[in-house]
């Protein structure tokens, strides 16, 4: 390769890359072919407890006030009835359903009772194949397999963290008509199964570069947050900048790109989170196939070339999510994820934004507070982590019956 060309595209590298691929407001995760993510503005209608809900966002600090709107509501059994009706199965209650829970001694058992056959529908199956579509922004055009396996453990109420960690069943399909799942393995030829891990319709849906857009969907999707994942309370300066993650700053390549440049923004601020974990998602090729080589490209100018270990990483660094828990394989990664406590805490959050119509917690910072959602967290900690369990638990707590 000549020199000239190689110098000429490190120095335009992260200026080009910037404006595409590191930008926060990229909509590359969230555009999809993900027509799924539309038309839901109808069914969430009757949930007017979102509003006021303002004064809490921006990350969980324990100060947000109460709104005297929120403090003036009253328990409203009916309400709620119609409210969980149209969320959880789309169709507004019977009359009878009304006028059970309308005309009973304890409202509270009528419309837990209410709540308790809706869940148990399968017009809720197909509600939670859709919620999760918009999650992991997928769906349709043969990408349901993540989806309907999340839609089928919430179902089944198994443990939820099975979305790492499952070895079998873990492509199911779902019968829209029906509301009905079948089971289905995923036939990536990976060498291990770890649940949506290793699901080839994800790996094909997020292809990408050095695969950091599939780092950055389980990021996103159970994390909750954006990159930079990991942030340490005091940064340290390079090069005059803040450095603020816990990683040693020299772990991340420098060539052929210049994961430790500070020109314009502070790489390796996102990159050691990235870097280290991407290699596990780099044997799966375009079609989200696993190959024994690596699949995915270093975008260098004048031509892409495949990726090796030496560009994301120094010699001799192991394999990590997140600083200091070791990973080895995609089966060792979902191990880690299913642990994480962060996981649950976010899988919680988005079944309370989903129960009181909240946008994406991610790309709609529609950020939960933390005191709100932890008796929720609690009980998905203590309840062998049955999602369903804790969604039913929402539907029934004062804020959501309440307006
Ligand atoms: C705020 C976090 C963050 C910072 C800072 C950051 N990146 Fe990234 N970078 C990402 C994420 C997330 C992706 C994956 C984007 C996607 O494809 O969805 C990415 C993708 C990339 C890619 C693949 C792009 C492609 O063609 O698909 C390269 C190369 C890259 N970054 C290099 C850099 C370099 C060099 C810098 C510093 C100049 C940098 N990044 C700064 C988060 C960051």
């Amino acid at each position: 390769m000549p020199r000239l060309s190689k110098a000429l595209t490190l120095a335009m590298l992260p200026l080009s890359l910037l404006a595409f691929a590191c930008d926060s407001a990229d909509p590359s995760l969230s555009d999809g072919n993900d027509g799924s993510n539309d038309g839901d503005g109808s069914d969430g209608s009757g949930a007017g407890t979102g509003t006021g809900a303002g004064s809490s966002e921006g990350g969980g600090s324990g100060t947000e006030t109460v709104d005297p709107a929120l403090a003036a509501r009253v328990i409203d059994y009916n309400e709620a009835l119609r409210t969980a009706a149209l969320k959880l199965t789309r169709r507004l209650p019977t009359l009878e359903q009304i006028n059970k829970v309308r005309d009973a001694d304890d409202p509270e058992a009528a419309y837990a009772e209410e709540l308790d056959a809706m869940l148990a529908s399968p017009a809720f199956n197909g509600r939670m194949v859709k919620l999760w579509r918009d999650i992991m922004r997928m769906g349709g055009d043969g990408l349901d397999s993540a989806p309907a396996f999340a839609a089928k453990l919430m179902a089944e109420q198994r443990p939820f963290t099975e979305l790492f960690t499952a070895t079998s069943g873990n492509c199911p399909t779902f019968d829209a008509d029906a509301g009905t799942f079948a089971d289905g393995d995923c036939a990536s030829n990976a060498p291990v199964q770890a649940g949506v891990l290793t699901d080839p319709a994800v790996q094909r849906q997020f292809y990408g570069n050095m695969a950091f857009r599939r780092v950055r969907w389980v990021q996103e999707t159970f994390y909750c947050s954006k990159m930079p994942a990991e942030v340490v309370d005091q940064p340290t300066q390079v090069d005059g900048k803040d450095y603020t993650s816990p990683w040693d700053f020299q772990t991340v390549s420098t060539t052929p790109i210049d994961f430790q440049d500070t020109q314009s923004v502070v790489c390796a601020n996102c990159h050691t989170t990235i870097n280290h974990v991407a290699p596990l998602f780099a044997n799966f090729d375009e079609n989200g196939m696993w190959q024994n080589s690596i699949q995915v490209k270093t975008p260098i100018a004048p031509d892409p070339v495949t990726t090796e270990m030496s560009h994301w990483l120094r010699d001799g660094e192991t394999l990590a999510w997140h600083n200091g828990r070791t990973v080895t394989d995609l089966a060792s990664l979902g191990q880690v994820l299913a642990e994480d406590p962060a996981i649950s805490e976010c899988m919680v959050a988005r079944m309370w934004n989903f129960a009181l119509s909240k946008e994406d917690i991610v790309t709609d910072l529609a950020t939960v507070p933390f005191g709100v959602v932890q008796p929720h967290i609690d009980e998905f900690d203590n309840n062998g982590q049955d999602l369903k369990a804790v969604l039913r638990g929402i539907f029934l707590s004062e804020d959501f019956v309440s307006f």
